[in-house]
């Protein structure tokens, strides 16, 4: 195979089209077969689900070449897990699990020349989603659905990579506790949109939302989990409205059993952040991205490590999840999905 004539190395976070997606319809109470189609645009009613009252969810993950040359994707199974509980959340027909798993590797096999070369620093960004396609006027979920994989080359979603950002307190709530900050529907990431343009217009990479109840505790950012380090302990949220994102419960285990340290999952005070050494946010699109300094309404939280570059622990959590992903690390039973 072929790769495709990319400058990889120059690829930001965005999208475009690749040779196939892959795509199952739901209707008459059934997911039909599946296939993979070049086409990619959808069609649907003026009045489906998804465009008036945004009943979807999706999922993210990557795909790698690893320093073997083979291609492989992290833990989908995982992703087929947490797809399954946001369809159920949304009154979604969940897509079967096993068969997200299929339809992964069957999409990132038909975009194999797409898949970045092991040390371009760029990934294949698999999206999964599914939305209400058929018509409703009245609030109800729609009767007949769609589910959709894209693949789209990616390089890192932060600008200037692996430079320390800076980030503030959010302005605005995420996630009502009994809301749906803990699945992944499209509508939390629809009203975080105004948030996001705010903070970059006022110069920050991204929003810490606080617990909307309370707004004393630490929940996550608009798109990736936070982490912490105190000595040698990894100290990460609890709580029932944040994402249980893949990387960081990946990155828990790694602490454990690879780097011999502390992890604490637990609620985090706002006033605790000055005690931290490190910070950085986690998740597939972010990886790990260090964080430097929180701006909390004009108060700077610095943290030790600086803004030149990853702090000494959060450069070896990296080096250890990216080494697994790309099989330069031996990775723990079931974690590395091989593409054939
Ligand atoms: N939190 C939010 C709000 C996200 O959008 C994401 C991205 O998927 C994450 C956390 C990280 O999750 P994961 O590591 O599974 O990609
Ligand atoms: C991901 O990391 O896969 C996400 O969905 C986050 C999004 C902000 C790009």
């Amino acid at each position: 195979m072929e790769k495709q004539n990319i400058d990889w190395g120059s690829l930001g976070f965005g999208y475009m089209p690749t040779s196939a997606s892959y795509v199952s319809n739901y209707k008459n109470g059934a997911w039909d077969d599946g296939a993979l189609t070049s086409d990619h645009t959808v069609t649907i009613s003026e009045c489906a689900g998804v465009l008036q009252y945004s009943q979807s969810v999706f999922e993210g993950l990557k795909a790698y070449e690893t320093v073997q040359g083979k291609i492989v994707t992290f833990r989908p199974d995982l992703n087929a897990e947490r797809m399954y509980n946001s369809a159920k959340r949304l009154e979604m027909p969940p897509f079967p699990k096993d068969r997200f798993v299929e339809a992964v590797k069957e999409v990132v096999k038909a975009n194999d020349s797409w898949v970045p070369p092991y040390g371009s620093g760029a990934t294949l960004y698999i999206r999964p989603y599914m939305f209400g396609s058929s018509a409703v006027i009245g609030v109800k979920p729609a009767d007949e659905y769609q589910f959709r994989i894209l693949t789209t080359p990616v390089g890192p979603y932060f600008k200037g990579g692996a430079k320390p950002i800076t980030i503030k307190i959010a302005d605005y709530d995420r996630a009502a506790p009994r809301g749906t900050g803990h699945i992944k529907a499209g509508l939390n990431y629809a009203m975080s949109l105004h948030a996001i343009v705010e903070a970059h217009k006022q110069g920050f990479a991204e929003n810490l939302y606080p617990d909307s109840k309370t707004l004393t505790k630490v929940e996550e950012t608009g798109g990736a989990n936070i982490i912490f380090i105190k000595g040698n302990k990894f100290v990460t949220v609890k709580s029932p409205s944040i994402l249980p994102s893949v990387t960081r419960r990946s990155l828990e285990y790694v602490a454990e059993h690879y780097l011999g340290m502390e992890v604490e999952e637990r609620e985090i005070p706002l006033t605790e952040l000055p005690e931290f050494d490190e910070c950085g946010l986690c998740g597939t699109a972010a990886v790990i991205s260090p964080v430097g300094c929180i701006n909390d309404h004009g108060k700077e939280i610095k943290f030790p490590s600086g803004m030149e570059k990853m702090g000494p622990t959060i450069q070896k959590l990296y080096d250890t999840l990216t080494g697994i992903q790309m099989g330069r690390i031996e990775a723990p039973e079931g974690w590395i999905c091989e593409i054939e």
